[in-house]
């Protein structure tokens, strides 16, 4: 159910995970069947981290045969620096969960691989971008970008108070986790707020300190969360959140 549509932002609250995730689907498969007709690839970008596990699961029992995938072509929001086997590889854990298990061609499917250089990985990926999707504003144009959200506010790999990365005149760059000091890439501003509509999936009730700070638009130490500067410039920013990752909201 919508509880709240402030000009293009939809925050969408479900009780149970199955209308949760069959929304999300609806959604794509619309998407897509617009895309088709018009004779266009769809370009979704998949988040990290792992609530997406649970999405991934609902897809493949009840949407894997419905959606035409063979049109749509799959990127990360952002990666981290680690060997496409590990448990901590987005793009590896969602191939093996989902993606290998679907009818997708493999040239679809563009894996953000930084093992090696991440200054160079991002760069390299981010000609990839540019060179297959369509543009606006001059700008790549994802469909979808989904986006995860971090208990201190982060989103893709953009921690709070990582300026450098929320001003970008990249749209992909690299990271360094403020924690473990892991490398990462991960898209920035620039490029997310060129995208036809960004999805925040983000679930649990750990989340619903972080979620009202952000979506009551509490400010942070005088600066504002990464997430609050995801603004479209175009299209819609949808969340799916559930009803614990949305206790606090009035
Ligand atoms: C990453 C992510 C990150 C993630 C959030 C939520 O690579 O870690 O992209 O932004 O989406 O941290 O992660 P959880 O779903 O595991 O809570």
């Amino acid at each position: 159910m919508v509880i709240k549509k402030i000009e293009n932002i939809i925050i969408n609250v479900f009780g149970n995970e199955e209308k949760l995730f069959g929304k999300i689907c609806f959604t794509i498969d619309l998407l897509n069947k617009k895309a088709l007709r018009t004779g266009k690839n769809l370009y979704l970008a998949l988040s990290g981290g792992n609530t997406p596990g649970k999405l991934y699961e609902y897809i493949l029992q009840n949407y894997g045969q419905i959606i035409n995938w063979e049109n749509i072509h799959f990127f990360w929001s952002d990666e981290r620096c680690v060997d496409f086997d590990s448990s901590e590889s987005n793009s590896g854990a969602a191939y093996r969960s989902f993606l290998s298990q679907l009818n997708i061609p493999k040239s679809n499917i563009h894996f953000p691989d930084c093992l090696e250089n991440a200054g160079k990985s991002a760069t390299y990926y981010e000609n990839i971008i540019k060179s297959l999707l369509p543009a606006k504003n001059g700008l790549p144009v994802f469909d979808i970008i989904f986006l995860g959200l971090g208990e201190d506010g982060h989103t893709a790999s953009i921690f709070p108070d990582q300026t450098n990365l929320l001003n970008s005149e990249k749209l992909v760059d690299v990271s360094v986790h403020p924690v473990s000091g892991q490398n990462r890439i991960t898209f920035t501003p620039k490029l997310m707020n060129n995208a036809g509509n960004i999805f925040f999936l983000v679930m649990g009730e750990k989340k619903s300190g972080i979620v009202q700070k952000i979506i009551m638009k509490n400010n942070y130490n005088g600066n504002v969360y990464p997430v609050n500067l995801i603004k479209l410039l175009q299209g819609n920013i949808i969340w799916f959140l559930d009803t614990e990752s949305a206790k606090n909201l009035v």
